[in-house]
């Protein structure tokens, strides 16, 4: 049974007991933790930044996946590679210079993402697919949590991956935005690879075994 790779946003979390909710998340089957820089500009909210990044990369013993809905992107991948990220993405809407930005991120050892608001249409990706670690389906505006699923996610993420498969490249795909126990075997089925899911882990009585229902929803398809 396939088991998707699971990274809880800690968006959802309670930032005023930051050390502790990551803590839960070490002790928990979550296999990285998605952390979401909003700069009020390329997104209409604005959430942390650099230093809660590292403060929570201090605590974290799972890699730190940065999504960043920011512009100007490339100003800031070094540093948050500082902060401690694990793989990077930016968004597709926010790189005049996509290609480059990609192998910026490779250059500094992190997983190079791209990530696509749910306007965008994946043959975008058709120049750059085989330069991708990972594609990020917004299945949600970005900006917020706590949003309803857009249902045409599933049509992309198939659209996407006959992408990956036609040039044999080993891109994941990653969703992110309304995430939870109802749609997640069907994203699977689908072809995605890693579920990001924030206010459906935080928000419930048991994060620990959300997230372990989460990364064995398939045993139960
Ligand atoms: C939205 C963020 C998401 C968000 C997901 O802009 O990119 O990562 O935290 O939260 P939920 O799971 O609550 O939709
Ligand atoms: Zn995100």
């Amino acid at each position: 049974m396939k088991k998707p790779i699971v990274a809880p946003s800690i968006l959802a979390s309670d930032f005023a007991n930051l050390q502790s909710e990551v803590e839960m998340l070490n002790e928990s089957a979550a296999d990285w933790i998605h952390i979401d820089i909003m700069d009020g500009i390329f997104v209409p909210n604005i959430s942390f930044g650099l230093p809660v990044t590292e403060a929570i990369h201090k605590h974290a013993e799972k890699p730190l996946d940065v999504h960043l809905m920011i512009e100007n992107p490339e100003n800031y991948v070094e540093n948050f590679k500082k902060a401690g990220a694990a793989s990077i993405s930016v968004h597709y809407e926010a790189c005049k210079h996509l290609h480059r930005n990609l192998q910026q991120i490779k250059a500094l050892g992190c997983l190079a993402g791209v990530a696509l608001n749910p306007h965008t249409n994946i043959d975008h990706l058709k120049d750059t697919i085989e330069e991708i670690d990972f594609v990020c389906l917004m299945s949600v505006n970005p900006g917020f949590g706590g949003q309803s699923f857009i249902e045409n996610t599933y049509r992309k993420i198939e659209d996407l991956k006959q992408l990956i498969v036609d040039h044999g490249a080993h891109t994941l795909i990653e969703i992110d935005g309304g995430v939870n126990q109802k749609n997640a075997a069907q994203l699977i089925d689908a072809g995605a690879d890693v579920l990001v899911a924030g206010s459906f882990v935080f928000n419930s009585s048991d994060p620990k075994s959300t997230i372990s229902d989460l990364k064995n929803v398939m045993d139960h398809a």
